[in-house]
């Protein structure tokens, strides 16, 4: 029988959607979390969706102890790596911190991977990667330019998931850059639970629009984009982790090292969301705008053709459906999971 992927930040936004993604799919899957940015509900959630709980066990990429414990306990095949350390802002005021988390702990992790013989890795990599692209669409060819500490730890293990493949023709990895993951399970039951006042988009506005927060503060509109705010790609989360289960059945058939955009393809600006959003929602979206949030860049979306013709993998979630189930998930859950 095929063994069981582990799925380090199985607990997290992106982490746990995968899970019932993968359940779904006919694979088992074994969860490893510290909960350093998640909550064990999130867990619970996965089961009441699929009937099946996870094995769940709570720990750290950087243990490398438990990590040989947990790879001779669970007949695992493959690993779909998600844990770490995902705030921009943050990155900059504790950049060790993310490099002891995302870099240190994946080189542990591939260590253990080593010594249990595993081969195959799906890696959560990042559009941040691009940095200011010089345009857009972006393709898997441009430069790559991170422009902080938690877009440098995403450029560093790409190379190092390069290198290990590089050793041996027959170890599997896929690199996978998200453009900006948003929405929510439709059942309203899971989707993503910020700790303290939301850094990206999405989750602010539905805490406006949910009564949490006063107003939207749009960082700029004087910006060369249609309506002078940021465009971006936004992805529907079911949509990008239907990407990770058909990455993870492609490299059965296809040893090597293999970078994907996850991305819809088109933009949309901070205002084209508010309105979507204040459709899907029934309520107001007050915002005002503000000065430009520093490091942000005017534009930018995914060329996905690549995942489209090599994986038949194609987003097919569109706005509306995005806003509609963060809003059933925000208003049945204002607390998030606590
Ligand atoms: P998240 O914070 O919700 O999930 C990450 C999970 O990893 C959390 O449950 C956290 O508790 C766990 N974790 C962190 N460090 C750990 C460690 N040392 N050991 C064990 N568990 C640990 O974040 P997410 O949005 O689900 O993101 C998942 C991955 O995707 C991250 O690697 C992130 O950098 C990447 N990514 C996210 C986005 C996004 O916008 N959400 C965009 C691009 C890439
Ligand atoms: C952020 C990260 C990026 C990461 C991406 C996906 C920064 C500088 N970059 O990018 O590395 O890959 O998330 O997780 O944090 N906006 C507002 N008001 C708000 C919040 C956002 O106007 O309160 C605007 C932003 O200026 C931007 C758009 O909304 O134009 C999207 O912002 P956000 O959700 O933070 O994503 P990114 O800026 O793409």
């Amino acid at each position: 029988m095929a063994g069981a992927v582990l799925v380090t930040g199985g607990a997290g936004y992106i982490g746990s959607h995968a899970c019932v993604a993968l359940i779904e799919s006919g694979h088992e899957v074994v969860v490893l979390d510290n909960f350093c940015n998640s909550h064990p509900e999130a867990i619970r959630r996965i089961e009441e969706i699929c009937g099946v709980a996870p094995v769940t066990i709570q720990g750290d990429i950087r243990d490398r102890a438990l990590l040989d414990e947990l790879f001779s306990a669970h007949n695992i095949e493959s690993v779909m790596h998600f844990a770490g350390l995902k705030a921009v802002g943050e990155s900059v005021e504790m950049p060790l911190a993310y490099y002891e988390n995302n870099v240190a702990g994946t080189l542990t992790l591939l260590q253990a991977m080593d010594s249990a013989a595993l081969s195959s890795i799906v890696f959560s990599s990042s559009a941040t990667v691009y940095g200011d692209p010089a345009s857009v669409p972006i393709n898997e060819h441009f430069p790559l330019a991170p422009t902080s500490p938690y877009g440098w730890t995403k450029q560093m293990l790409e190379q190092v998931l390069t290198d290990w493949q590089r050793v041996d023709d027959t170890r599997r990895v896929a690199l996978l850059r998200y453009f900006n993951p948003a929405g929510a399970h439709p059942s309203g039951r899971m989707g993503e639970d910020p700790q303290g006042p939301p850094n990206n988009l999405v989750p602010f506005v539905a805490q406006v629009a949910v009564g949490k927060r006063d107003k939207l503060r749009v960082f700029g509109d004087d910006y060369p984009t249609p309506d002078g705010t940021g465009v971006r790609d936004y992805i529907h989360v079911l949509d990008l982790v239907d990407g990770h289960v058909v990455a993870l059945d492609y490299l059965q058939t296809h040893p090597g090292l293999h970078t994907f955009n996850l991305g819809t393809g088109s933009g949309v600006s901070v205002l084209e969301m508010v309105q979507a959003f204040a459709a899907a929602s029934g309520r107001d979206i007050p915002y005002e705008v503000v000065d430009r949030r520093a490091g942000d860049i005017a534009e930018c979306w995914a060329d996905a053709s690549r995942a489209r013709d090599l994986l038949n993998w194609e987003a097919n979630r569109d706005l509306a459906q995005m806003c509609e189930d963060t809003w059933r998930w925000q208003q049945g859950n204002p607390g998030g999971y606590r």
